[in-house]
């Protein structure tokens, strides 16, 4: 047995506890020369018993070490699909990495680099607000007929909301099958917590127009809504939204294809309305990835999506023209709280034994969404 081994099994000792354990004066600093070999180091020393999942909106410095990279859908479904790797390296945001401990085994464990990697769009529906929601609905008796649908980008609370409520999640790849299940076993969809992607999918994937959608603002009572606006609706959308994709306008889709003629716009759902509806592409950061990769070599994209994700598929598409839909930087600030130095710091904290930002959703609301999940997972 050798060194790894014996610290390896220290650090199952050891495990529980440590969520939340402060790395300061333990983090490396990101100027260190040797950080990248101390990386490798550590990776190789924890084997086949880690596993690094990247999703496409991390730093270049921590894609390199994914042994997955994917959009939100498929790294849920490495997680599900692998029951061996017994530690996880989540270089994503908090909900993704939730999403994974659900989905594994119990003696698996999920690992998020930086516990202050969050979602704002995410922390824009609570469950007691969504509670509050669902007894107006119940009030009004349309409860009964109304599917919950949730995007990935949700609290484990929230997705446990939906699993009870006979509802199911979605990611921005399956929106629309999502939404056509849930007509399939209701009237009525309550999509939570973002509004753009409900609203894209609704009336540029289902057909709805956009007087079939209301949107609920948890802020005012009954969300802003009549008792009639509320009853007549197809879809109630909540009032969230992602300040990075919703910074993408008009006038940039008008700018660039004054500047570049023959470009073509590729948009993330999760824009606004009226960006997508003008785009020529509209998908997930996966299809986005596939669409430029399959393009003809010389053609010319204009990418609306977190810029860590253009720039990579610039540098990986030579031959094509691609670039950035807005002018002004747009990184999402939380996911690029992953860093090197953080990766490293777990990494290497495993390696001594010692588990830290282990993320681990309480049992019953995992039991919960977990269903709500396997809805999504099991989708046609
Ligand atoms: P994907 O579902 O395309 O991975 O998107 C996740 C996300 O957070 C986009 O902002
Ligand atoms: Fe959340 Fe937007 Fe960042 Fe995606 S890009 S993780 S929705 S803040």
């Amino acid at each position: 047995m050798g060194i790894t081994d014996l610290l390896l099994q220290k650090g199952e000792r050891d495990l529980n506890s440590e969520r939340g354990v402060s790395c300061d004066g333990e983090l490396p600093a990101a100027s260190d020369p040797q950080l990248v070999e101390r990386a490798k180091a550590a990776r190789a020393a924890l084997g086949s018993k880690a596993m690094v999942l990247g999703h496409h909106y991390q730093r270049d410095e921590v894609i390199a070490f994914a042994d997955i990279r994917g959009d939100s859908f498929k790294l849920a479904q490495a997680a599900a699909d692998n029951s061996e790797a017994e530690f996880i390296f989540f270089c994503g945001v908090h909900f993704m990495a939730e999403s994974a401990d659900i989905l594994t085994t119990p003696n698996q464990k999920v690992i998020l680099p930086d516990l202050s990697a969050g979602c704002s769009m995410a922390d824009m529906a609570t469950a007691s607000q969504v509670n509050d929601c669902w007894q107006v609905l119940g009030k009004l008796g349309v409860a009964a007929k109304t599917i919950p649908i949730t995007y990935m980008n949700s609290s484990a609370a929230i997705k446990a909301f939906t699993g009870k409520n006979n509802g199911a999640v979605c990611t921005s790849s399956n929106a629309a099958r999502a939404m056509k299940w849930a007509f399939e076993n209701g009237e009525k969809i309550l999509f939570l917590p973002d509004q753009h992607l409900g609203r894209n999918t609704a009336v540029l994937s289902l057909g709805l127009t956009l007087n079939d959608c209301v949107l609920w603002n948890p802020w005012k009572p009954n969300g802003g809504l009549t008792d009639d606006q509320i009853k007549k609706s197809k879809v109630i959308l909540w009032r969230g939204h992602c300040s990075v994709h919703g910074r993408f306008s008009i006038q940039n889709i008008n700018d660039v294809r004054q500047q570049v003629p023959g470009i073509k716009v590729l948009v993330h759902p999760e824009c606004q309305h009226e960006v997508v509806s003008n785009a020529d592409v509209v998908g997930s950061t996966e299809m986005i990835i596939k669409t430029v990769r399959e393009s003809a070599p010389g053609s010319k994209w204009a990418i609306g999506t977190e810029l860590n994700l253009v720039s990579r598929l610039a540098n990986e598409n030579l031959d094509k023209q691609v670039v950035f839909l807005d002018k002004t930087v747009c990184y999402c600030s939380t996911m690029n709280r992953i860093d090197l130095p953080h990766l490293v710091w777990v990494m290497e904290s495993l390696v001594s034994g010692r588990l830290v930002n282990q993320i681990k959703v309480e049992a019953e609301v995992a039991k919960y969404a977990k269903v709500a999940l396997e809805r999504m997972l099991a989708l046609p």
